[in-house]
């Protein structure tokens, strides 16, 4: 972009930079250019977006920020969020780059469901949840940072990904969270995490569930990884086997939530109830009323031992009626209402 400053500040005005953004992203065929264009003056000029129009303008270092990005998500159609560095599904803004799946605002509502239904903080030692498949850690991160008495696993397969939940979970002990503990492992090995066998509070998960296709977005198809994406020719391939593992984590009463292609939510339901250790299971639409999670509840009763005077440690734990088997409700549509 050529820069034209407005007399006597060397600055370009913020509306310049963002209309010739715009107009270079929309000619290489971007949707949401102007929205796009906004992101990456806002990015370069180091401001908040919802403070950009009131920047004084951008210097030349900046512009040249912006040219460079605009650039390359005209050419190559790279994600804008692995040219931003940043990417957030709820409130945490976390890094991305090639390598790792970005986070989709959809995930929020797993991680807000689940939020909903831990037990609430003794003083003692917090629920444990495992998020299966961690990607850039977004689930675990989130969860950590809303309940700083949660112990929190992040459990991820593939190296390059495992690099970004590092740096995330990293970044955010660094600004105060509780630390999470990063497993370098596989979310369908049956032999997963075997010391929190039937201790876990939460499983959570966001796996790579997408039936093989190609169509898909070119930024999403070119450029996320395969391994984070697809799950076999019917979705499910991830899915099942995690199931499973999480149904061995789980304590009595624990919660399970998993994200599934909006294709997918009927089978993803019924191999959850078919698994046979979970009682509800429940099917949630997303935002735009489409099939995005199903959640259970693992069978079993949990009998406190908080109760009676217990101290410390002790108040935490949790006893379990081996003999109580909850009911297996048919599975029900809910929507989540905003
Ligand atoms: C759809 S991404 C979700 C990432 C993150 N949870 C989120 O919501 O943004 C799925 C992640 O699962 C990882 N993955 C794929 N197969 C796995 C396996 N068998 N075990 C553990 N992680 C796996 C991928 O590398 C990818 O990071």
């Amino acid at each position: 972009m050529e820069s034209s400053p407005a007399p006597g500040t060397g600055l370009t005005p913020v509306p310049v930079a963002v209309r010739s953004a715009t107009a270079t992203l929309a000619a290489a065929g971007i949707d949401s250019a102007a929205v796009e264009a906004r992101m990456i003056c806002a990015h370069a000029a180091g401001v908040d977006l919802s403070r950009l129009l009131l920047a004084d303008g951008l210097d030349a270092v900046q512009l040249a920020e912006v040219d460079r990005i605009v650039a390359a998500r005209a050419a190559e159609h790279l994600p804008l969020q692995y040219l931003l560095g940043r990417a957030s599904s709820g409130l945490l803004d976390l890094a991305v780059g090639q390598g790792v799946f970005i986070p989709r605002p959809e995930t929020a509502l797993l991680v807000e469901w689940v939020l909903d239904r831990l037990p609430a903080p003794t003083g003692g030692p917090g629920p444990i949840v495992v998020d299966l498949c961690a990607g850039s850690g977004t689930i675990a991160l989130e969860i950590a940072h809303a309940r700083p008495d949660a112990r929190v696993h992040a459990v991820e397969l593939h190296d390059a990904a495992l690099t970004w939940l590092r740096r995330n979970a990293a970044e955010r002990a660094t600004a105060g969270d509780t630390p999470i503990e990063i497993h370098h492992a596989d979310a369908t090995d049956p032999g997963l995490l075997t010391q929190l066998r039937g201790r876990v509070d939460a499983v959570v998960s966001n796996p790579p569930y997408i039936p093989i296709t190609d169509d898909l977005p070119s930024d999403v198809l070119g450029h996320e990884p395969a391994t984070a994406l697809f799950g076999g020719e019917d979705g499910l391939v991830v899915v099942v086997p995690l199931v499973d593992v999480g149904a061995s984590l789980l304590a009595p009463r624990g919660l399970l939530a998993v994200e599934h292609d909006d294709t997918t939510g009927a089978e993803v339901a019924a191999v959850v109830a078919r698994q046979g250790h979970f009682g509800t299971v429940e099917l949630h639409t997303d935002l735009a009323g489409r099939p995005r999670f199903v959640t259970a509840t693992a069978r079993g009763t949990r009998r406190d031992t908080a109760r009676g005077g217990a101290t410390g440690r002790e108040q935490n734990r949790h006893d379990y009626d081996d003999d109580t088997v909850a009911e297996v409700d048919p599975t029900v549509q809910k929507g989540i209402a905003r």
